[in-house]
């Protein structure tokens, strides 16, 4: 059977209806809320039409199993809380589309929780032995729910895990998510390598108070020492880091966040990403140092949560080249190698099996906000290579 590009789109759209929020294609589809179960179990009716046998894990992957062995494809469903269309959704659709039409077997998955409501691609680090289930359930959301407890919600659907000898490799197409695509016009990238991240909660404990009556030098002000934490890392991290060096403070909680309170806790997210695993382990150094410094200065307790992270990892070279055939077919001379800044599920998978991943444009580089978008002929054109990649 051919590839069907109406399907295609329209099942792609039919996937956005669960959790659509925001302006334009926005979608709020966080890992185990009841969009995202509705949008699993939509999947895996559509896995069974396209003679696929439906399978959920114990942590929510969802499982699209063709006769052994096969080729998995896919990505995740899951969605960042102010999220896009196409991250995950992408993967899972085209790869359901490319099961259709291909003739060889092809499985599909949608992993649980790669945007990380728990852990860092929650859901295949499980699956592929990276996070320890039993440990992992203990790990809490933002506010407080732990996984264990999110993923009793799917009790009903769960099996066991899939065994992966059954698969020879994985591949999986995704949106960029950054800009060099739109910026060079190129309509695909073949990925050779994907970043490493590190992801750490850290609290300054200091002393809740009243504003109007506490002088500025009695205070011990959380919000005060986070806000030095912040100046003093980008100042601290100048000689170690380089231009692909990323790093966020992302979600901020400030107790109890009221005008008229002295702020006596501040909790927040620090993650750092980069391609050099001593380069991460030099930031964390530096993160460590420069908190405690913090805290020692304006009297605050301090206390750093679990390190959660996933170390740099290469595409198989192997399947990079089918892909580069068929790229090289749909888009002569308008496609390009290029490394991933964003962590993708293929990390973990890549412990298991070959594992190789295809990019489309995203127009003006934006993801992880409603705005993210690519047009309708370039996700053709992706699917288009993919197939061919995967037929020969
Ligand atoms: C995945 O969504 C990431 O944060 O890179
Ligand atoms: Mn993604
Ligand atoms: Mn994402």
């Amino acid at each position: 059977m051919a590839i069907d590009e109406n399907r295609f789109l329209a099942d792609l759209h039919a996937l956005r209806e669960f959790g659509a929020a925001g302006v334009g294609k926005g979608v709020t589809r966080p890992a185990y809320s009841q969009a995202d179960i509705a949008a699993r179990r939509w999947l895996a009716t559509r896995m069974q039409e396209a003679g696929l046998q439906p399978h959920f894990d114990p942590v929510g992957n969802l499982f699209g199993l063709a006769q052994e062995p096969s080729l998995l494809m896919g990505s995740h469903s899951d969605s960042q809380p102010e999220g896009g269309w196409l991250d995950g959704a992408l993967g899972v659709i085209a790869a359901l589309e490319v099961a259709r039409a291909s003739d060889r077997p092809i499985s599909v998955v949608s992993f649980q929780d790669e945007e990380g409501r728990f852990g860092v691609t929650t859901g295949s680090a499980i699956w592929s032995g990276g996070l320890n289930l039993s440990q992992a359930d203990s790990l809490t959301d933002h506010a407080g729910v732990t996984l264990g407890a999110a993923r009793a919600s799917m009790r009903d659907l769960a099996r066991g895990f899939v065994d992966p000898g059954q698969f020879t490799g994985f591949i999986e197409m995704h949106i960029e998510q950054g800009p060099s695509l739109d910026e060079s016009g190129d309509l695909i990238g073949v990925v050779t390598d994907i970043v490493g991240i590190r992801d750490m909660v850290i609290s300054f404990e200091g002393q809740q108070n009243h504003a109007g009556t506490t002088p500025m030098h009695l205070r011990r002000d959380a919000f005060q020492a986070l806000s030095l934490f912040n100046a003093e890392i980008n100042t601290r991290f100048r000689n170690v880091v380089t231009p692909q060096t990323v790093w966020t403070i992302g979600h901020v909680e400030v107790h109890p966040n009221a005008s008229s309170i002295v702020p006596g806790r501040a909790r927040f997210s620090m993650q750092w990403r980069d391609s050099d695993p001593d380069r991460l382990l030099r930031m964390e150094e530096i993160i460590r140092k420069t908190a405690q410094d913090i805290a020692d200065r304006l009297e605050m307790g301090l206390a750093f949560g679990p390190m959660l992270g996933l170390e740099p990892v290469s595409m198989d070279r192997a399947l990079q080249a089918k892909l580069e055939v068929g790229a090289q077919r749909v888009a002569p001379g308008k496609w390009r190698s290029m490394p991933s800044g964003a962590l993708h599920d293929a990390t973990n998978i890549a412990k298991l099996m070959p594992a190789a991943m295809l990019f489309v444009p995203s127009i003006k580089g934006i993801s992880h906000d409603f705005a993210e978008d690519t047009l309708e002929k370039d996700l053709i054109a992706g699917l288009h290579a993919l197939v061919i990649a995967v037929n020969g």
